[in-house]
């Protein structure tokens, strides 16, 4: 008889940061969700996962890189155990469970900032585990997985830019990118647990007033029609305010409105939130002009002409918008 596992080889996959270009809140649900409306793209920052089968029943996770908090509690073991029951013994060594996997996760994107960081991770887990065991699920199944480990999940399993609406399952790609627009981040260190953003939000959501909405929309549309990069970073003005939950995350992190204000005027640009934040970002029209950027504002920072709120320095990254035909995972 041949054994199952000696078919099976490593695979490794990317999990890209995404942003949010907009972020529309649309109404609060039944379960406590808010149903969003909002343009997801995928960055060429990303983190990166290997996974190999094992002997024994126990997944290990090894994390090299920025600090992703206790193993343990990573959820890389969610995304396994989510990945392994949807597939129960549907694989080539069924009936029994697909067998133990060795998680090596090199960690680049910087957690609980805005850039579904985590949620990629599972994203590229699930993926990763279904090719290492040789399963397949169908996307029904896949999708009831994605959504179950976390709002943000189902985006990260599609690939490419999408818009994102309900809780975040409804994920339709937008095709209409042309070229490569470059976005440099910067996030302070001061995590920012989108639990506490969306209840801050609960509290004030009398502000919101169906621009951002539009604004979504009109953005979601140019994006499905075509939309060049020069169109894109001339939109930055609006995009920059096109998020609602911009006063939620300054009630919770107020030391990030000056912070993001004092950016906008040594890069002279518009400067946008991520998601929850605290993670805010620029566009620009190619990586090359980012990464300029990004030594303007590490050189501002260590001559203290501009002050970061946190303990210490903030991520300060230049990276690139991914289309859709640029996706995909490593060899
Ligand atoms: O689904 P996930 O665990 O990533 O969501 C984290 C938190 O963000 C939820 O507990 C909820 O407070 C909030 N959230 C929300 N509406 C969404 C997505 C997230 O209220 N559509």
């Amino acid at each position: 008889m041949t054994d199952p596992l000696r078919r099976l080889s490593p695979v490794v996959r990317l999990a890209p940061a995404k942003l949010n270009l907009t972020l529309a809140v649309v109404g609060r649900r039944d379960d406590g969700y808010h149903s969003l409306h909002s343009v997801f793209v995928p960055l060429t920052l990303a983190d990166r996962l290997s996974l190999a089968p094992v002997g024994g029943h126990r997944d290990t996770l090894h994390v090299t890189g920025l600090d992703a908090g206790p193993p343990a509690d990573n959820i890389v073991f969610r995304a396994l155990a989510s990945a392994r029951a949807a597939v129960g013994g549907g694989w080539p060594g069924g009936p029994g469970p697909a067998p133990a996997l060795a998680v090596r996760l090199d960690k680049r994107i910087p957690v609980a900032a805005g850039l579904g960081g985590g949620s990629s991770d599972a994203a590229a887990t699930v993926d990763g585990a279904l090719e290492a065991w040789g399963a397949e699920l169908d996307d029904h199944a896949r999708l009831a997985v994605a959504a179950y480990l976390g709002s943000d999940v189902p985006f990260f399993l599609a690939g490419g830019p999408a818009l994102v609406e309900g809780r975040g399952e409804q994920v339709a790609p937008l095709h209409g990118l042309r070229g490569t627009p470059g976005v440099l981040l910067v996030t302070p260190v001061i995590p920012v647990p989108t639990p506490e953003v969306f209840a801050a939000f609960d509290a004030i959501r009398s502000h919101v007033d169906g621009a951002v909405r539009m604004s979504s929309a009109h953005l979601a549309e140019e994006l499905r029609a075509g939309l060049t990069v020069a169109n894109l970073v001339a939109r930055a003005g609006v995009l920059a305010s096109a998020n609602d939950l911009l006063p939620a995350t300054a009630l919770v992190v107020p030391a990030l409105v000056p912070f993001k204000r004092a950016l906008s005027r040594s890069l002279g640009r518009p400067i946008g939130l991520s998601g929850s934040g605290p993670t805010l970002w620029a566009l620009y029209a190619s990586e090359g002009e980012a990464a300029v950027a990004a030594e303007v504002v590490r050189a501002a920072l260590a001559a203290g002409s501009l002050t970061a709120p946190g303990p210490s320095a903030p991520f300060v990254c230049a990276t690139a918008i991914v289309g859709h035909s640029q996706q995909g995972s490593e060899p």
